[in-house]
């Protein structure tokens, strides 16, 4: 895994609570990832996701993810863990003015550590934000032990693709991007290969990228 000194959590909270992170929104829209809503739609047809289940999103941001799966995949409810305040209360507002404050509440936690309880989850998702996260593995022990025994780990993630990074190449990428590591699928598999007993991986891969469908124990 390629890693970079110097940025933490406090950097990537920084980063999106300042100017950056609203011109992202203003470029991206509500869904800061790549495919936006098509793409959580993708994810959540792969991994089953629908109707009555309780979701826990994991770097949720503004919670335009979760409302994207209230609303088209009639999810019954979901919560949101983000470590940035100034989007958890964005998300918050957009949930209460979008009707939807009933179904949807976001944590201020980091997500590796949430305090939500055991296996209460039927899926845990992520949309390119765990790339943020430093201690990976602590973060997928989290999502695991927070799913339920046959629920779903869904998440799509930047990585570092076949072709590989020169360590030049890793420390632009990482600085521009404000990510403390880039992981790639084989390191994704080894984390999920030993808190999951059974996982499907990958379904795409681009260059960079990561789409993955785990399904935990
Ligand atoms: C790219 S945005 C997430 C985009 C969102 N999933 C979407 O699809 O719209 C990354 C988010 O991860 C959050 N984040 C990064 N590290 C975190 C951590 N350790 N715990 C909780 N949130 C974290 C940031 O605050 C930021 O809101």
């Amino acid at each position: 895994m390629k890693s970079i000194e110097g940025i933490g959590l406090a950097e990537v909270v920084s980063l999106y609570s300042g100017m950056q992170g609203e011109f992202m929104q203003l470029v991206f829209g509500q869904q800061l990832h790549i495919g936006g809503m098509k793409a959580s739609l993708d994810l959540a047809e792969r991994a089953s996701i629908g109707s009555g289940q309780k979701g826990i999103d994991l770097c949720c941001c503004n919670g335009a993810g979760m409302r994207c799966l209230v609303r088209f995949r009639d999810v019954a409810s979901m919560v949101g863990v983000d470590a940035t305040e100034a989007v958890v209360e964005r998300g918050r507002r957009m949930c209460r003015e979008e009707g939807l404050a009933h179904r949807i509440s976001i944590l201020h936690s980091d997500a590796c550590q949430t305090g939500l309880e055991s296996t209460s989850a039927d899926f845990v998702w992520g949309e390119d934000a765990w790339c943020y996260v430093a201690d990976k593995p602590k973060l997928i022990e989290e999502a695991v032990r927070l799913v339920h025994p046959r629920g779903v780990i869904a998440f799509t993630d930047w990585v570092e693709g076949p072709a590989g990074l020169s360590d030049t190449e890793a420390q632009r990428f990482l600085g521009m991007m404000t990510l403390p590591n880039v992981q790639d699928v084989s390191g994704y598999r080894d984390y999920l290969g030993k808190t999951a007993a059974k996982f499907l991986l990958p379904k795409t891969q681009v260059d960079f990228r990561l789409t993955s469908i785990c399904t935990s124990k």
